[in-house]
């Protein structure tokens, strides 16, 4: 391309963007759910429609988009919730996957102790004992006002409906296609390749879904459901057991909180590194005018980087399962500490992670995990993230429960210092023993303003999560966008390690690159992933609810 056809695409491009940013999202007088399917929005509608508080929403959520959303939505996974009560009274609960009693800590090294390429992702021993129905009915029990049976009844009906392929699912459907062929048989219902606009029915899901809301929660972990399972399971060579499946237990955790500026933020507590990584990096661009800088700036991309670097470095060594590992939260998040972390930053060089060897990395281009955001007519919130980890999880199907498993063992440090699919590195802390809980990054969040509810905002998207939910925060607290805006805005990450700033893909003007190369940051312009698919709601200066709903997926805001 000659130089003035550059300058015109160019041109036409900020143009595009410039339009596509001056944007508000759907606006709602009483109450909203935003998720990565339509159907699953409707569905959690629906049920605050009935009388239905935002915790019953959440169960029909959640369970609808494990109908409408495999890649993600799950009953063989597990997930994060954080919930602010509309009298303020805050909690998170923890539905995160556990390694099963016969796991080791070095189930996926060989003999000479070097990792077994795949054996933590795409093998049956990746999968860990799944949290999301403890999840949903350890809600349901604590906060939900509406009967199991009432709320899963739309769900149950949308499976024996049957769900459109779009257009983005059915290059999902394509890119895992051989994956999912390779460990299900030529039978499975996923060994169709689906094409936009087949309807797809899920009646063995259908099945599993009215078991569970005749019997309960104890059906998929004690019950039919749970025979069922560990049969598959076994055959497949998997470790859970009844005994696992038996012994899960979705837990209630205090969230972190902490102030960034005029907001408080309640966020995900480990096994999540989500809330203490976000407390970390907030803390440590606190003292910077950020917005003086400009948004996406080159010095607002330095502050951003060099904290993000050093917070996934305390990641790495300190985060895992509290119930194994004893986690400095209190000093990782205190002022003084965040004050000395960035005190050998300069505005002039860039810092280098490279003290370690950088890790290897495989982005992908997709986005595998979901999260929703739901805000209800009486001013309840929750943010939940649920995954089953890469896209279909471990590609396991099982046909006759309807639903894939997850290979969520992966987030697990398999060996100190070896990156993970994210290309995370972790040690001991993160390392495998029976019963743990893998480190995640999900990032559920609620930010309040003024002591009020001011935004819910989550997305899927591996070790990126944490970083595209503070861009959004920022985005909307000082960049004053809309909620639409602030998700719509392009995105960069930077993990620490490997020691590279991956931006998305011709979203950044070149003459940042230009800056930020010479004071010797090293950016990635081939690797192209999605960074984030953010799902989250603002409440605006007039009570009204605003939905920003992700475009980069199939997401929607539906309301009333
Ligand atoms: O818990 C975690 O951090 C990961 N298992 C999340 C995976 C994910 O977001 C995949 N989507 N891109």
């Amino acid at each position: 391309m000659n130089k003035t056809a550059l300058n015109i695409s160019l041109f036409f491009f900020h143009l595009f963007s410039i339009l596509t940013l001056a944007q508000t999202g759907l606006v709602t007088q009483k109450a909203i759910v935003v998720s990565a399917r339509e159907e699953a929005s409707k569905i959690g509608v629906e049920i605050m429609k009935k009388g239905g508080n935002a915790f019953d929403a959440m169960v029909a959520t959640e369970l609808a988009l494990a109908v409408a959303y495999p890649v993600a939505g799950n009953l063989g996974g597990g997930g994060f919730m954080v919930y602010r009560k509309a009298n303020g009274e805050i909690g998170s609960l923890d539905y995160r996957e556990k390694a099963p009693l016969t796991a080791s800590k070095n189930m996926f090294l060989d003999e000479k102790g070097n990792v077994i390429k795949g054996k933590s992702t795409e093998s049956p021993l990746a999968i860990g004992v799944p949290g999301t129905i403890a999840g949903v009915f350890a809600v349901h029990k604590k906060l939900g006002s509406l009967p199991i049976e009432e709320i899963l009844k739309p769900v149950i009906a949308l499976a024996e409906r049957g769900v459109i392929v779009t257009k983005k699912q059915e290059n999902q459907l394509k890119n895992y296609h051989e994956a999912i062929v390779k460990v299900n048989s030529a039978n499975s219902l996923f060994s169709i390749l689906f094409k936009e606009n087949d309807t797809v029915k899920y009646l063995a899901l259908a099945a599993t879904l009215k078991r569970i809301s005749k019997n309960g929660r104890d059906e998929f972990y004690k019950g039919e459901t749970a025979q069922l399972l560990v049969h598959y399971l076994q055959q497949k060579g998997a470790l859970i057991t009844m005994e696992d499946l038996a012994k899960y237990e979705a837990k209630w955790r205090t969230p972190i909180t902490f102030k960034y500026k005029d907001l408080k933020i309640i966020s995900m507590p480990p096994p999540s590194s989500g809330g203490i990584c976000l407390a970390e990096i907030l803390k440590m661009i606190e003292p910077y005018d950020i917005a003086q800088m400009g948004h996406n700036s080159t010095e607002a991309i330095q502050v951003i980087v060099e904290a993000e670097r050093r917070a996934y470095a305390d990641r790495s060594v300190y985060l895992g399962d509290p119930d194994f590992v004893k986690i400095p939260i209190k000093g990782l998040i205190s002022k003084k500490y965040l004050k000395q972390r960035m005190s050998n930053f300069s505005f002039e060089k860039a810092t280098l992670s490279s003290d370690v060897k950088e890790g290897k990395v495989t982005y992908k281009e997709s986005t595998e995990t979901t999260h929703y955001s739901i805000v209800d007519q009486f001013g309840n919130a929750i943010a939940a993230t649920t995954t089953l980890n890469d896209g279909f999880g471990s590609k396991y199907y099982c046909d006759e429960l309807g639903f894939f498993l997850n290979n969520e063992m992966d987030d697990f440090s398999v060996k100190p210092g070896t990156p993970n699919m994210f290309g995370l590195v972790g040690n001991e802390s993160n390392s495998i023993a029976p019963q743990k809980r893998m480190l995640s990054s999900m990032t559920p969040t609620i930010v309040e303003k003024k002591g009020k509810l001011f935004m819910v905002v989550g997305t899927p998207g591996g070790s990126t999560i944490i970083t595209s939910v503070l861009q959004t925060i920022l985005n909307v607290s000082q960049f004053k966008m809309s909620m639409q805006e602030a998700v719509n805005a392009p995105r960069f990450h930077h993990q620490w390690l490997p020691d590279i700033i991956t931006f998305e893909p011709n979203t950044f003007d070149t003459k940042t690159f230009e800056n930020l190369k010479a004071k010797g940051y090293i950016i990635n312009e081939k690797i192209t992933p999605v960074i984030g698919k953010v799902d989250a709601i603002l409440i605006l200066p007039n009570g009204k609810l605003e939905g920003g709903a992700d475009k980069r997926g199939d997401d929607t805001a539906v309301g009333f």
